[in-house]
């Protein structure tokens, strides 16, 4: 290809993905959808500076208007979280769990999270699995951390507290990390803290997936349940850019900035905290109604696919009190296949998740390639106005492909009609762009 083709095939792909996604049921419970707002943020010239260091104490000249956005990121943060101190430097959840062990601990110290295949992040794992496999986790790996892991109660889906707490008094880790990337239920931040505060261990709670739901008063209050930080990604339910953050009590607020800067960033993506703070102030404004309404969409679709033949986890406790819902999708090995084969059976059919491990997935000789479940998240559905109503008909599309067999092709032009009437972002400022309305420049 000559440079010129070449961008015009680089072009001509995203094109066609907005195309695809403006077409399809985007249902990945990592993922959502920014504002026209923020669309624009991320494209303004914020994108082509630097601006080390904390605002007004930047290493670069050219900052005025870049502190000033800093700024009132940090007051809305710190407001919507209730947090005496917030650092938006951190330009994505990993960094922002690196910042926190960097702050909070010393290599070959024990921190305590949740186990993988229960929906523990690859940031929070260890160099080596249980059985000496090499894992290559985040806080392992980079950090040095030797993790121990909280005992999970599957039939409950999530920590249990009595042996979680013996296994404290019995390891003293260092940090205990609360937050998963598979967050079906609160988890008892509170309870295992206090135990975890005996030993004198620090509480780190890693918010990615729920943040906006907890920046809205749902979910939990982790920083009023004993959290010591709270740490996230700022684009999952927290419908911002591609970013990090660090909430924290005033008295960590030295070791936090330190750890980001400059242990951690140099450049810290100032587009993305221009949009971040976007995001922010449209949840200060609207985010009740959206966070929701998001939790309200995860219980119908739970209930509507569970009526359909899905064994949908948690059943007995409402499904979830997230975005996020996980299924069993075992009984369907002989006629459908697993995760991956689902997956990609559903991609066909316009209905866009992800495969996902079930917290007894290894035990029972499956792996993440082609795990026993599907996990679906409700965030960017919410934000394309999509409600109670919607979600059945999106469960029937599902239970079209992998129940009856139904011609994916078939169903995604049907899905393609369906959403003809969703194309704007809600729960946001006010703008003529579509959801997935591709901007051109050149
Ligand atoms: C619980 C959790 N922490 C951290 C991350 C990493 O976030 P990022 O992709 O922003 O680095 C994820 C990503 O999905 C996550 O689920």
């Amino acid at each position: 290809m000559n440079p010129e083709e070449s961008f015009k095939a680089v072009r001509n792909a995203m094109k066609a993905h907005h195309e695809w996604f403006k077409r399809s049921l985007p249902l990945i419970a990592s993922e959502n959808i920014v504002s026209p707002a923020v669309r624009e943020a991320i494209i303004s010239d914020f994108g082509h500076r630097y601006a080390e260091g904390w605002p007004g104490e930047r290493v670069y000249a050219g900052c005025k208007y870049i502190d000033e956005v800093e700024l009132i990121c940090i007051d809305l943060a710190k407001d919507l979280f209730k947090s005496e101190f917030a650092d938006v430097r951190a330009t994505s959840g990993v960094v922002a769990n690196l910042v926190v062990y960097t702050a909070l601990t010393r290599p070959g110290e024990i921190m305590m999270a949740m186990p993988i295949p229960a929906g523990g992040h690859i940031s929070h794992a260890p160099v080596y699995t249980k059985s000496g496999n090499f894992l290559g986790g985040t806080a392992g790996a980079v950090h040095g951390l030797n993790v121990e892991y909280f005992v999970f109660d599957r039939k409950e889906l999530n920590l249990d507290v009595d042996k979680s707490s013996e296994k404290i008094r019995e390891v003293k880790p260092k940090l205990l990390l609360f937050g998963a990337s598979v967050f079906l239920f609160p988890h008892p931040v509170k309870e295992l803290s206090e135990v975890g505060k005996e030993i004198g261990a620090k509480v780190a709670y890693d918010a990615a997936h729920v943040a906006g739901l907890i920046a809205c008063g749902y979910f939990q209050d982790p920083l009023r349940e004993g959290a010591d930080t709270i740490q996230m990604s700022t684009h999952k339910t927290l419908p911002g850019p591609q970013h990090g953050m660090v909430l924290a009590k005033k008295e960590l607020a030295d070791a936090i900035k330190q750890a980001t800067f400059p242990g951690l960033t140099s450049n810290h993506h100032l587009h993305n905290v221009a949009g971040l703070a976007i995001a922010l102030a449209e949840l200060k404004k609207y985010g009740k109604e959206y966070a929701g309404q998001i939790i309200k969409n995860s219980k119908a679709l739970g209930q509507a696919l569970y009526e359909r033949g899905f064994n949908v986890l948690g059943e007995d406790k409402g499904f979830t009190e997230s975005h996020t819902l996980i299924v069993d999708i075992t009984n369907f090995q002989d006629k459908v296949g697993l995760g991956r084969d689902i997956e990609e059976k559903l991609e066909d059919a316009g209905i866009i998740l992800n495969r996902n491990l079930l917290p007894w997935d290894i035990s029972e000789g499956r792996n993440y390639l082609n795990p026993g479940g599907i996990r679906l998240g409700t965030s960017e559905l919410t934000r394309l106005g999509m409600k109670e109503s919607e979600m059945q008909v999106v469960a029937d599309y599902i239970k079209r492909v992998i129940v009856d067999k139904d011609n994916p092709k078939k169903i995604n032009a049907e899905v393609s009609d369906f959403r003809k009437d969703f194309q704007k972002v809600h729960y946001c400022f006010e703008s003529e762009l579509e959801a997935y309305e591709y901007i051109e420049l050149h």
